[in-house]
């Protein structure tokens, strides 16, 4: 399958260049806000196929930065400013709060026809006021990548099932390979930057360790509670222990490149780490695996809930053809190449029964229960307030990590500083 959409790319290559009329200046432009890693690849080739159906169009692909805080910002320094350069911005799954009146209703040019095949959760999570804000174009979960052949090597059965699990298997690879002479060898790899993965991470800890979600869905600060403060404690514990100092500098691609180089047992990640993992020129390509993440109190571990969707602006000078693009780029078909040519997980439920996918991805149906019910971060009741909300928690958490900050003041400063900002009462998080 893989080499059906390598031969459709350098067809759309080829064909647009030697049968194309229509000449440059009198193509139609879309241009899309996007980028990052596996994701650019993957719209690349989508608007390649695109641009071959519709010669009479030209699709522009613009990488932004990586990181998602810095991201936003540049979005809304276009979005503010009602710039027409972007017509298709792609947004992060706790963004439709807080982009909502700048991006239009996608229900205007037809989404009806489309949204019943996408996971009913993440069209939840993406209207707003009756308003389809952006069309899912992949889900994500955060997973336990774990190498196996260490696992063997050390005579573990299987992956860590709790973090006190993890933190001692971790420590005991760690000393094996560095006694025989890997010095650059790590435990845990992470995402510890203090940025929006870093409450991701400890989203991961919190709700498993019975520690809520920092507010709760029915709007409630439940951050500052012992099980919360305790799980990050530990976290902080691992810092220069099973995971180098530097990991309170990390973002994901950090930690892919500790991991895939063969420098570390366990790393917390994405689902996209697992193909590029697996590419022919990965040193660790037959050695390594996928798991849930471990369990803190509550007995089981939890996912945060991540994904990008595509977003219409309302300041597109173009609306109608950028609508077609949108919904082309996040259909069945791209969708399908996109399980295929990557590990980015599709919205659309349909394929993850398809044999493609599975072949290509056998763990989105082994993980299936671990997708579907991953955690969200507060994004819905907290809106338009979402961004700085999650930079209050991974600043502090980023503190308490680093030692400039014990547990309990950095918790106690970060419920107040939540009171302030969201007028919300504090509660205690609830566990089943
Ligand atoms: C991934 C997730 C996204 C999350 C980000 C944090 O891109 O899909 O939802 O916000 O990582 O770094």
């Amino acid at each position: 399958m893989k080499l059906m959409y390598l031969i459709i790319l350098i067809a759309a290559i080829f064909c647009s260049c030697e049968l194309v009329t229509t000449s440059e200046e009198d193509k139609q432009n879309i241009t899309i806000a996007a980028g990052g890693g596996e994701g650019s690849k993957i719209m690349e080739i989508a608007a390649q196929k695109y641009m071959y159906e519709n010669p009479e169009v030209s699709v522009e692909i613009i990488d932004i930065t990586d990181l998602g805080n810095d991201r936003m910002e540049f979005y809304l320094q276009h979005l503010e400013s009602e710039d027409p350069e972007y017509d298709i911005y792609m947004i992060d799954v706790i963004w439709p709060g807080e982009l909502q009146h700048h991006l239009v209703d996608l229900y205007m040019f037809g989404a009806d026809k489309y949204v019943d095949c996408h996971f009913s959760a993440i069209i939840e999570n993406n209207t707003k006021n009756g308003k389809l804000v952006a069309m899912p174009w992949h889900t994500s979960a955060g997973l336990l990548y774990y190498r196996s052949d260490m696992l063997d090597k050390y005579g573990y059965d299987g992956p860590p099932e709790t973090w006190d699990e993890l933190e001692e298997m971790a420590a005991v690879i760690m000393d094996g390979e560095r006694d025989e002479g890997n010095e650059d060898f790590w435990g845990y790899v992470w995402q510890g930057n203090a940025y929006e993965g870093l409450t991701c991470n400890a989203l991961e800890w919190t709700a498993s360790n019975c520690g809520g979600s920092f507010v709760s869905p029915d709007g409630e600060i439940t951050i500052n509670n012992q099980q919360a403060i305790d799980i990050v404690e530990q976290a902080a514990g691992w810092v220069g222990t099973i995971s180098p100092s530097g990991v309170v500098g990390h973002a994901e691609e950090d930690a892919r490149a500790t991991f895939q180089g063969g420098n570390a047992a366990f790393m917390r990640n994405w689902p996209y780490a697992y193909s590029l993992a697996r590419s022919a020129d990965s040193p660790i390509r037959d050695d390594f695996d996928v798991a849930p993440l471990p369990a803190g109190d509550s007995g089981s571990g939890a996912a945060t809930l991540g994904g990008w969707q595509l977003g219409l602006s309302e300041y597109s000078a173009n609306k109608e053809l950028a609508a077609d693009v949108l919904f082309f780029m996040a259909g069945y078909e791209m969708q399908k190449m996109l399980g295929v040519e990557s590990s980015l997980m599709p919205t659309i439920k349909d394929l993850y029964a398809d044999d493609d996918v599975l072949e290509a991805n056998s763990f989105f149906k082994n993980l299936y229960d671990v997708f579907t019910n991953a955690v969200a971060r507060p994004s819905t009741v907290t809106s338009d307030q979402y961004n700085e909300t999650s930079e209050r928690v991974f600043a502090g958490i980023h503190d308490v990590l680093t030692g400039s900050q014990t547990g309990a003041s950095a918790f106690r400063d970060m419920e107040a500083d939540l009171e302030d900002l969201l007028g919300f009462p504090t509660g205690s998080p609830k566990c089943d």
